[in-house]
């Protein structure tokens, strides 16, 4: 069984991320990307990540082979202040709550960081993360081209701070107790 807890991921593991996105299937590459990418396209973007660390925040949920099996990617404007979101979770773990997990972890890491306005872009035909926008309060507006949220985030309240102390408690924890049990996990 999948444990939901987003863990943070540390930039010497952002390599990971690399393997992640070449093993969505071509439908999710697209719908992740806006539009359709070889991994050559991923390999860079990726290395483009992997040297920027400060720029780029990630959230993983592994499987119990330690492979990332979704990802919610944060990149920082820090000039303007300003973030944009992306998502993404393998077809088979597909409608089983890693989307929402990640959402709840990701707003709620922006909103005790201070990273309070940014942007979600997605094609019009992307029901699933629209869906998942609208459920967790972010409006989309849908033009021809793209659908656009603009993200304007309440301050963290103290609820909000002490929910992601437990999160990231929580998430530490998960990534001890997957690599005790690791060698006793039957494939
Ligand atoms: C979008 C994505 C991240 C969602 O992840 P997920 O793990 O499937 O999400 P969840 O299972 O937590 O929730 C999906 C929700 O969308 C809903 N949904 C799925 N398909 C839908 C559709 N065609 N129309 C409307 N709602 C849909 C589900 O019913 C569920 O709703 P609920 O939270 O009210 O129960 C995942 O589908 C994905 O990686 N897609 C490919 C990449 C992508 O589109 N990225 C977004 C671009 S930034």
């Amino acid at each position: 069984m999948i444990n939901h807890s987003p863990r943070r991921l540390l930039p010497y593991e952002y390599d990971k991320y690399h393997h992640h996105l070449t093993r969505l299937d071509n439908d999710s590459k697209r719908l992740r990307f806006g539009i359709t990418v070889s991994n050559e396209f991923i390999r860079t973007f990726c290395e483009s990540v992997k040297n920027a660390p400060d720029e780029h925040v990630l959230f993983g949920i592994e499987d119990r082979h330690l492979n990332l099996i979704a990802v919610a990617h944060v990149a920082l404007d820090e000039q303007a202040n300003d973030i944009e979101l992306a998502f993404s979770v393998l077809k088979r773990h597909q409608g089983q709550g890693l989307g929402n997990a990640l959402f709840k972890r990701v707003l709620q890491w922006c909103r005790v960081n201070n990273k309070l306005k940014g942007s979600i872009i997605c094609l019009p035909s992307n029901l699933a993360i629209k869906h998942l926008c609208t459920k967790w309060g972010l409006e989309v507006v849908t033009d021809a081209v793209d659908s656009h949220v603009d993200i304007s985030l309440p301050q963290a309240d103290f609820n909000t701070h002490v929910s992601e102390i437990q999160d990231a408690g929580t998430a530490v924890i998960n990534y001890y107790a997957n690599r005790i049990m690791r060698p006793f996990v039957i494939v």
